[in-house]
């Protein structure tokens, strides 16, 4: 037997759910009503459940554009992540997959041998992190030389760079499968330095890291003379101001106690 189908939603009401947006609390509300009127809901029920479905329907719509923007390469998860089958120990594991790491705007290398699940697991941390209501944004060493390549084209670097570091947490994988290109080196510099102590990055690679930055740094200094100019770090080291020299405060005048 099918269970009755709830009454459609006057006219009325239905013309100002769209006209005021609520697209998912419109698609709730025949239920929600038909319910509510059954089971005799208190009124501030009937209007916290249906504005619940609507904020609840919206966070998910968010996060599905963000993983979409994202740009992940498999759609791996902790769903089909095998902790004891990783070289990564589990306490490590657990550590990381609490996040608590992008709040405090820290960077992750995995390094290990091809094969191991290095994007797997960094993927997976990244889905988590979209469903923590965080933003991501996952490149290879080529599609983020590529994105600011272009960006270089049409002199929109800054803009490009300020966007990849709107993310939270900033994915490169696989660094040192391919040679890197001084297009790639300045790119990844780029984001690094625009990120630093801002974003958190996370860099997957089959080479050990304190091997990583030889490829990059051999090719920044055979381009000493044509790279871009050093941005400022931001808080980074302060600067030490002299300040100007002051006269001795003024003791506050005792109060007099009115009695
Ligand atoms: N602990 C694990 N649990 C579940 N699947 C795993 C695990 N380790 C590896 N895999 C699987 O093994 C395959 C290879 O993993 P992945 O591509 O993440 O390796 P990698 O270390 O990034 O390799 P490469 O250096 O070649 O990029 C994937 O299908 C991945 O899902
Ligand atoms: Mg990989």
């Amino acid at each position: 037997m099918s269970s009755p189908k709830a009454p459609v939603l006057p006219e009325e009401l239905d013309k100002i759910c769209r006209r005021m947006r609520l697209p998912y609390l419109r698609k709730a509300a025949p239920d929600v009503l038909a319910t509510a009127r059954a089971q005799r809901w208190d009124p501030a029920e009937v209007l916290r459940v249906l504005l619940s479905e609507e904020v609840s329907g919206r966070d998910s719509a968010t996060r599905r554009q963000r993983r979409k923007t994202a740009n992940f390469p498999t759609g791996k998860t902790f769903s089909s992540w095998l902790p004891e089958e990783s070289t990564i120990p589990e306490p490590t594991q657990n550590a990381l997959s609490t996040l608590e790491w992008v709040g405090r705007h820290e960077n992750l290398v995995v390094a290990g041998a091809s094969g191991t699940g290095k994007s797997h697991f960094v993927e997976a941390l990244a889905h988590s992190a979209i469903e923590n209501d965080l933003r991501v944004s996952w490149f290879t060493l080529e599609s983020l030389a590529n994105t600011i390549g272009k960006a270089k084209a049409d002199g929109s670097i800054a803009r490009a760079v300020a966007r990849i570091c709107s993310c939270d947490l900033i994915v490169c994988d696989d660094i040192g499968m391919l040679p890197v290109g001084p297009e790639a080196a300045e790119a990844f510099y780029r984001v690094i330095d625009a990120a630093y102590e801002r974003r958190s990055i996370a860099v997957t690679s089959n080479i050990h890291p304190s091997s990583l930055g030889r490829g990059l740094r051999r090719r920044r200094r055979r381009r000493r003379d044509d790279r871009p100019p050093r941005p400022p770090r931001r808080g980074h080291r302060p600067q030490r101001r002299q300040l100007p020299a002051q006269e001795p405060r003024p003791r506050p005048r005792p109060r007099r106690r009115h009695n």
